[in-house]
């Protein structure tokens, strides 16, 4: 067989997620040059960032022709939704990334929902509205709790968990009349509440074929024991024996197989990372949502899971070449804790110098996201989640205290980071 080309890869993003998508390109035997648009302070010191518009696919293209770039990793959903993939792949370039036509799991709820309906696919019962009065007459004859989702992007913040009623309708009112979420807020999913443990399924999607990676389990809440607000994700772990073999079972044969089929049976040629986030609840496995990229953090907690090297099945994927069964996975167990900035989840400090350990010990990473590098050359934060220490040891209690034992070494003004992230694995373990 010839020897294939090296790649010139340009990774989409500037968060934690891409900075673990970096370290693994700067690994890999098959990349010759890596650079990242737009990037942040941390990227920035291990490769070129270039400024770009994520959601204008013209813009990206331009970037990508300028750079001679041969391959693309996409980070985050917006530029998949407003269809980049699909300008990157017409003009000859190859993409790790689903079309936008795959990328509608995410940004429609309304799309997603009627899917999994179609599809028998186990999820919540629910209802569309665009119709505030027809979604308050509706909210009026459903039990409490229940869940309002907006059903376009609103970078994980459009979803009211609401107790009561007088809860729930001020929700639909705030989406559908005040518009909080804008556009994405005009259409509305109301969900029935599903009670049981939630869980991270990544799959790298070639069609049919698929590679489930290891189940994680993120910490949505900002504070500790899940309290607070909701956040991006202030940890993650993998894996989670949430997932049991039997739960990974009815997993496989009643939701991914049935969703890859019906992708396929639509026409929808799907290439790339498909997220199932999944609640285990006492009658199996339910679909909370599906994503079209990889979880941040999860994402930084499941590189450093497999032996086989990710750019090499990403560039099988885009190729549509895959074949699941060559992927080896790392035995042990990974974790991240976010270090987020003063204020995070709401109004947040800027513009604080980062300290940094000069040295970290072996198995350990610190990986940035919200972080920006002066021209003095200087870190400062500039976004919610600004810092994640990764660490992967034998057992999530290695790994555990191995991240924890290097965050006395790190300083910002404003840090604040949750003590507990793996609570319910280490219990399940039997080490808490
Ligand atoms: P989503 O953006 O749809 O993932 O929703 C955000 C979060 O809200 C999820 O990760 C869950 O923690 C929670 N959630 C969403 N839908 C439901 C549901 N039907 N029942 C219980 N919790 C839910
Ligand atoms: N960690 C949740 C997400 O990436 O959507």
């Amino acid at each position: 067989m010839a020897t294939p080309q090296p790649l010139q890869v340009l990774i989409l993003g500037s968060g934690g997620r891409e900075h673990a998508l970096l370290k693994a390109c700067l690994r890999s035997p098959r990349v010759q040059r890596v650079a990242v648009a737009p990037g942040n302070g941390g990227m920035a010191l291990e490769a070129e960032c270039l400024p770009v518009d994520l959601g204008n696919p013209e813009a990206v293209l331009a970037l990508v022709q300028k750079t001679a770039t041969n391959f693309v990793i996409v980070g985050p959903e917006v530029p998949l939704a407003a269809g980049v993939v699909d300008v990157l792949e017409a003009a000859g370039v190859r993409v790790y990334g689903p079309l936008a036509a795959g990328a509608k799991l995410e940004a429609s709820k309304a799309f997603t929902k009627e899917f999994l309906f179609r599809y028998k696919i186990p999820t919540a019962a629910s209802a569309t509205f665009t119709d505030l009065n027809r979604g308050l007459e509706y909210l009026r004859t459903q039990p409490m709790p229940i869940v309002i989702k907006a059903s376009g992007l609103a970078a994980g913040k459009g979803v009211v968990i609401a107790q009561t009623l007088v809860e729930a309708e001020t929700a639909l009112r705030d989406m559908m009349e005040a518009k909080v979420f804008g556009k994405s807020g005009e259409e509305v999913v109301i969900e029935e509440f599903m009670q049981g443990e939630e869980a991270s399924i990544m799959l790298m999607v070639c069609g049919e074929e698929y590679l489930m990676l290891p189940p994680s389990q993120d910490h949505k809440r900002v504070g500790e024991g899940d309290t607070g607000l909701n956040t991006g994700g202030m940890g993650a772990y993998a894996p989670t024996t949430v997932v049991t073999p039997e739960v990974e079972g009815r997993l496989r044969t009643e939701i991914i197989e049935p969703t890859l089929r019906g992708l396929k049976r639509e026409g929808i040629d799907y290439r790339g990372t498909l997220y199932v986030g999944i609640m285990v609840t006492s009658q199996g496995p339910k679909v909370v949502e599906f994503n079209v990229r990889f979880g941040d953090p999860e994402c930084q907690v499941l590189m450093p899971s497999l032996a086989t090297d990710p750019v090499e099945i990403m560039e099988q994927i885009a190729a549509g070449t895959f074949k699941p069964s060559q992927v080896k996975l790392r035995p042990g167990a990974t974790i991240i804790v976010v270090l987020a900035a003063g204020g995070y989840p709401g109004d947040i400090r800027k513009g604080d110098v980062i300290t940094l350990p000069a040295t970290l010990p072996a198995g350990v990473d610190i990986l940035h996201g919200g972080t920006q590098r002066l021209s003095d050359g200087r870190v400062v934060t500039s976004g919610g989640r600004v810092l994640g220490v990764v660490a992967h040891g034998a057992t999530l209690q290695e790994a555990s205290q191995k991240a924890y034992a290097v965050i006395p070494t790190i300083q910002f003004t404003g840090m604040h980071y949750r003590r507990d992230i793996g609570y319910r694995q280490l219990k399940r373990d039997g080490v808490l």
